[in-house]
């Protein structure tokens, strides 16, 4: 491992240098252990620790097989899905990993009774497979998690269709949460030149989700003047959607939950920013009903902001708490989009708001190749910035996710995985510098 990160770090070394390094049989992992899927049963989900569950390990090296890379990860980054699988809510994801082994003798190699999580990754290419003549050794790269078979014309417009989609290393396995990482080159993206290894992993898979959600087409196609309603706007998806409306030409409203997050929605450059802890909306009185006051008090305060005009868009994934209310302060025509249910997935709201107000409820997901290529490509030219707030060793990761879990970050989590330090891998320091203020906005606070 040593030699591929000299290799890495030496500012000298070429594409067949790369290739010629001897790839070792095992690489350090976060992993989930198949045999620990009760281990939280019975408990609140509050309560289930992924430090527990998190595992640093060594494991094989895996096969690699044709349109494949192995790539040596510098940097990762905590996603909700690393949460998720690591509670193993809403189910365990050693299901995802038996189906896919059932598809193919090559997908058979996911199967395991360890799960290598990690939906983001910056590094650098060490092999690539059969077929594979774009990418090559040496290439410095991110990853974005789309996992696809295309062999259906059921993705073939939109690859996000795909019967067999999945997220690489939360419903694949040997994902970027390691040392070495195994993908499909159709997931390589170039790395943002200005960026470190850790700022540059870290927008992949919120970027690109919020960037379907609010802007594609696919999404709720986001143009100039509307009004967005952001709920966790300096969360991981929202610190995207944020930067999307601000440089759609869109005003956000931009819901948080403390007076530090309003701060960063206002460095930013967000005007209309809601405390919904200082305000204390309760959008459900009991378990079993919820209270229209509530969604009214919402908004009225939205019309605070916007001289009296509803939103255009709700920006949703906190899910069951909020849903009732977004769907009621959406103007007539239209759009809450959602993602997830971070507080519940059985949604309960008024469908008389939504019909009579010939309103639309649009479900998305990340994002299809074409969209995550995009999100990528305004990253690389300084247009969107990353929003990494604090960085962890691989060793952490259970805290890292704990933190998410409990919603005490800020932004995007990331990890060091090869990379020694923060800091390295900026190869265009004068892009950098112009947006240096913007890319750090998030740091340590
Ligand atoms: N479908 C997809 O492709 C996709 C992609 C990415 C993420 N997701 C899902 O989307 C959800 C959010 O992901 P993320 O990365 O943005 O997580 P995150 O970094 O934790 O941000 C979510 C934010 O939502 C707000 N929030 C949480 N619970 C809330 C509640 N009950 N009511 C109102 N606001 C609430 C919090 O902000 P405040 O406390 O400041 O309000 C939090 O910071 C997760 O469930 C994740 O699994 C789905």
């Amino acid at each position: 491992m040593q030699e591929i990160l000299d290799a890495i770090l030496s500012p000298d070394t070429t594409s067949a240098d790369f290739a010629a390094i001897k790839l070792p049989e095992s690489y350090r992992a976060v992993t989930l252990h198949k045999d620990e899927e009760q281990m939280f049963a019975g408990l609140d989900s509050r309560d289930k620790d992924p430090r527990k569950s998190l595992h640093l390990d060594e494991v094989a090296l895996p096969e690699l097989g044709p349109g494949e890379a192995l790539v040596a990860v510098m940097a990762s980054s905590v996603n909700y899905n690393t949460v998720w699988s690591s509670i193993f809510e809403p189910v365990s994801t050693f299901g995802f990993l038996e189906r896919y082994g059932r598809l193919s003798p090559l997908t058979k190699r996911h199967d395991l009774p360890y799960h290598v999580l990690g939906s983001d990754l910056a590094g650098v290419v060490l092999r690539t497979g059969a077929g594979v003549n774009s990418w090559k050794p040496g290439d410095e790269v991110v990853a974005h998690c789309l996992s696809v078979e295309l062999e259906s014309p059921d993705g073939h417009n939109d690859t996000m269709m795909d019967p067999e989609q999945r997220i690489w290393g939360f419903e694949t396995n040997f994902g970027g949460l390691a040392q070495i990482a195994l993908v499909k080159t159709n997931q390589l993206l170039p790395k943002p030149k200005h960026l470190s290894w850790e700022e540059a992993a870290s927008p992949g898979l919120v970027n690109s989700t919020a960037y379907r959600q609010l802007v594609s087409r696919n999404g709720a196609g986001m143009k100039q003047g509307d009004n967005v309603l952001i709920w966790g706007a300096s969360g991981g998806l929202g610190s995207y959607a944020t930067q999307y409306a601000l440089a759609g030409g869109a005003t956000p409203i931009c819901v948080v939950s403390s007076e530090a997050k309003a701060d960063i929605c206002r460095a930013m450059g967000a005007e209309a920013i809601i405390d919904r802890s200082a305000e204390g909306y309760k959008f459900w009185k009991d378990e079993h009903n919820q209270d229209p006051r509530e969604w009214k008090r919402l908004g009225g305060r939205i019309r605070e902001f916007t001289g009296g005009e509803d939103v255009d868009i709700v920006f949703e994934h906190p899910g069951r708490e909020t849903f009732g209310a977004s769907v009621y302060v959406t103007r007539k025509g239209g759009t809450i989009v959602t993602c997830a249910s971070t507080s519940g997935y059985m949604h309960q709201y008024d469908n008389r708001y939504l019909w009579m107000s010939l309103k639309r409820i649009v479900g998305s997901h990340f994002a299809n190749y074409r969209e995550a290529y995009e999100a990528n490509r305004l990253i690389a030219k300084g247009k969107i910035h990353p929003t990494l707030s604090k960085v962890y060793s691989l060793e952490e990761t259970g805290q890292a996710a704990l933190d998410v879990h409990h919603n005490k970050h800020q932004g995007k989590v990331g990890v060091l995985c090869l990379a020694p330090e923060p800091g390295l891998g900026v190869r265009d320091a004068e892009l950098r510098e112009q947006h240096l203020p913007a890319i750090n906005r998030f740091r340590n606070v």
